[in-house]
């Protein structure tokens, strides 16, 4: 009850938030359940009206679950697969042990039908993540197979209910069959944008909330190329974390169209939003399209009212993060941009598109299995580090690092928000620079998380020496 009790001390509460926290006072958390998971092929409602075949999830007929854990608790999940591909599971955002990671030859051996791998780690911080495979990604995770992860704080924050929307396409015709995942034009500009829209693999998803509570809603984006622009017009709140961590300075909603919060692939935010008291109200979840605003998911409002204030809102505990010595940093320059020339991509058991268009430092990724790729940069374990990323192409790209949490420092075009984060977006002709503390020792992938241009040279790795 960290939070709600520094609320009350601070009085920004008054009395009657305060006699509201004795409804949590005795709030647990429940121990980590291990989570084993099974990636098969599924079948699911996705266009209204039609089946979908070929999806693969984790059950039969349903998306890839909410995994649940908490802060400082050992999670165990092994997970199994039918497929006939080959595959390795990565928790996106989260600072494990390096063989924990999931990225195939880098940390592991990708694991082909009916094996299984068991992975096993304590989450350090706590919020909003995600888990995807990291070989045949295209493929498995255009499929389905991508999952929210959250970690829940030492401390509960006393919310009245927690939901979780994974925003993602699917590539579907009017049958609502797949049709090509991928093209080689997209992979070259910005990625091949789904045919239908969803959140947790529905259109314009529903979900109930407490009339006149707090509602913790986190939105991931885990589509392999979209960018949200998500926006809540009529709502009482605020955002509390972008990424997994905790703003100090919180932004209150609602949030209009011009001020949409950008999530471009791989990133999350979480918000706090106050439902209105009267049940069958409903508020929208907006986002920003090339046609026009649509509405992505919704909340129905239910059962008596909660009564709940916007002023019990209050920023989360920070996560146990180390804070990068600026005066004392390295610094590497990773410039994003074109394939130098028709590099062969090298296909090991994890699939290529078999073209090369992108690469960092001029240097295509060659392929999850190619020998004698050598990291991009090398880390001492401590060392404070300064990256400064350069697009020079006229396409946007989500840079995703792991294992290593980072603050972005600034930007050449915009005023950019420091918090801590895994994937930072460059945008067109920007330069960014991050920090961070090489505090994780292991080779941490680095890439864009625009799914065709990682598996088309945007990749490399990091390693920070024990
Ligand atoms: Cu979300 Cu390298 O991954
Ligand atoms: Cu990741
Ligand atoms: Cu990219």
């Amino acid at each position: 009850m960290r939070v709600s009790r520094r609320t009350c001390l601070t009085g920004l509460a008054g009395a009657a938030g305060c006699a509201a926290l004795s409804r949590f006072a005795s709030a647990q958390l429940k121990p980590t359940q291990a989570t084993d998971l099974t990636i098969q092929t599924a079948q699911a409602e996705i266009l209204p009206g039609t089946m979908t075949d070929g999806l693969i999830s984790t059950s039969m007929d349903r998306p890839p679950p909410v995994l649940q854990m908490n802060q400082g608790q050992v999670f165990r999940s092994r997970v199994t697969n039918t497929l006939p591909d080959y595959t390795a599971m990565h928790w996106h955002g989260i600072r494990v042990p390096n063989g924990m990671d999931g990225v195939p030859y880098l940390t592991q051996i990708p694991f082909g039908q009916d094996e299984a791998f068991d992975y096993e780690f304590t989450p350090e911080d706590a919020g909003t993540y995600w888990y995807h495979p990291h070989c045949m990604t295209m493929d498995q995770m255009a499929l389905g197979l991508t999952g929210v992860l959250t970690v829940a704080e030492a401390e509960d924050p006393g919310y009245d209910a927690d939901i979780a929307f994974n925003l993602r396409d699917f590539r579907l015709n009017g049958d609502g069959e797949f049709i090509e995942l991928w093209t080689a034009r997209g992979a070259a500009r910005a990625g091949t944008k789904g045919t239908v829209v969803t959140a947790n693999w529905r259109v314009d998803a529903r979900e109930e909330a407490p009339a006149g509570g707090l509602v913790r809603v986190r939105l991931a984006a885990t589509d392999t190329a979209r960018i949200y622009k998500v926006f809540v017009p009529d709502a009482e709140g605020a955002v509390i974390a972008l990424d997994g961590h905790p703003l100090q300075q919180l932004r209150a909603l609602p949030l209009t169209e011009d001020g949409a919060l950008v999530l471009s692939p791989g990133q999350r935010a979480d918000l706090v939003i106050k439902m209105p008291e009267d049940e069958g109200r409903v508020v929208d979840i907006m986002n920003a399209m090339p046609g026009g605003p649509r509405r992505i998911a919704h909340m129905r409002s239910t059962g008596a009212p909660r009564q709940r204030s916007t002023s019990e809102i209050v920023p989360l505990a920070p996560n146990p993060l180390s804070e990068p010595d600026l005066s004392n940093a390295r610094l590497e320059n990773f410039v994003f941009g074109w394939s130098p020339d028709g590099l062969e991509p090298n296909n090991g058991l994890c699939g290529t598109l078999g073209y090369t268009f992108w690469s960092i430092n001029r240097t295509p990724w060659a392929g999850d299995a190619a020998e004698g790729t050598g990291p991009l940069a090398s880390f001492r374990l401590g060392e404070s580090v300064v990256l400064r990323l350069q697009n020079e192409s006229p396409n946007a790209h989500p840079i995703h690092l792991h294992g290593l949490t980072f603050r972005v420092l600034r930007s050449n075009m915009r005023a950019v928000s420091r918090h801590w984060t895994d994937t930072a977006l460059l945008l067109k002709g920007e330069t960014l620079e991050i920090a961070f503390v090489a505090d994780n020792p292991g080779d941490w992938a680095f890439h864009c998380h625009v799914i065709e241009h990682q598996k088309t040279g945007l990749a490399g790795y990091i390693s920070v020496l024990a």
